[in-house]
């Protein structure tokens, strides 16, 4: 497949599958990652690194497990960003690099509370990134050697959106959209000033991620699909489209990427772009 044929099959909803990671990822990297047993402690939900501030959370060992889990981070995030600008060419130079996660845990039978579930399915929001509209791409690794990483997925955007998103309040959001506030806010980005409010489409993303989680009929009602990713295996998707749940596994890699709206090769696929054909009216 071109570049531009992936980027678009990604953007309506695709998953692609690697069987083995495209880009390096040492076996000594694996294997420290996974020899941390400390991490079993409910404290160390997710080790996450940030690219921009180089600056590794979540993780409290001794110095020196901090310093090695610090690099090999760097080096992964560095590694995919490299893979990502040249197989998804469209998107070089124009991709915002976002966090990257290393997931210790058993997904099965973890005991959080109902919005942080993995285990259900929704689709991704980040409540303190708003991505005005850009979308979520994930580049996730199962690096457990033993075990599958075991996903549902559910029908992709445009078409739960259509069944869910007015029933889910929409139409409030629809509302915000034509805000003065709103339009203020439209105009001094558009001016590439500063602005720190959500717009009315990271609101509804954020509130439809909790919505879905809460919703029994959409949970046990929808039609879902189960992926397994064997170990090693190397996916790429568009989570705030793909709707998820990640039932069981543990040991993953994960770095996202936030690609602005300007970048998008398929936009009539972007949530922004179905859930304002929704409204008739702007939300971003
Ligand atoms: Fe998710």
């Amino acid at each position: 497949m071109r570049a531009r044929q992936c980027c678009e099959a990604l953007e309506q909803g695709a998953i692609l599958f690697f069987a083995r990671p495209p880009f390096p990822l040492p076996e000594d990297d694996r294997e420290f990652l996974i020899g941390q047993r400390h991490m079993d402690s409910r404290l160390h939900k997710n080790i996450s690194y940030r690219p921009g501030e180089d600056v590794l959370r979540g993780f409290s060992d001794s110095q020196e497990s901090e310093d090695r889990i610090h690099q090999i981070m760097r080096a992964y995030s560095q590694a995919v960003t490299g893979f990502v600008s040249r197989f998804l060419s469209p998107y070089a130079g124009k991709l915002q690099l976002d966090y990257a996660s290393f997931r210790p845990l058993e997904e099965q039978g973890r005991d959080l509370p109902l919005h942080k579930r993995n285990d259900l399915l929704h689709v991704d929001a980040f409540p303190s990134r708003p991505t005005r509209g850009g979308r979520i791409l994930r580049v996730f690794t199962n690096i457990s050697p033993s075990q599958e990483r075991i996903w549902l997925t559910g029908e992709r955007f445009p078409a739960l959106a259509q069944h869910y998103a007015l029933q889910a309040g929409l139409g409030k959001f629809c509302r915000d959209g034509s805000s003065l506030r709103a339009r203020l806010a439209r105009l001094l980005h558009a001016a590439r000033l500063p602005v720190a409010e959500r717009t009315p489409y990271d609101k509804f993303m954020l509130h439809f991620h909790d919505w879905l989680k809460e919703n029994s009929h959409f949970q046990s009602g929808t039609e879902k699909t189960r992926v397994a990713f064997p170990p090693l295996a190397t996916w790429l998707v568009f989570t705030d489209g793909v709707p998820h749940a990640a039932l069981s596994g543990r040991f993953a890699l994960e770095q996202t990427f936030i690609i602005p709206p300007s970048a998008l090769t398929a936009p009539k696929y972007a949530p922004v772009q179905v859930l304002e054909n929704l409204c008739g009216r702007p939300l971003a």
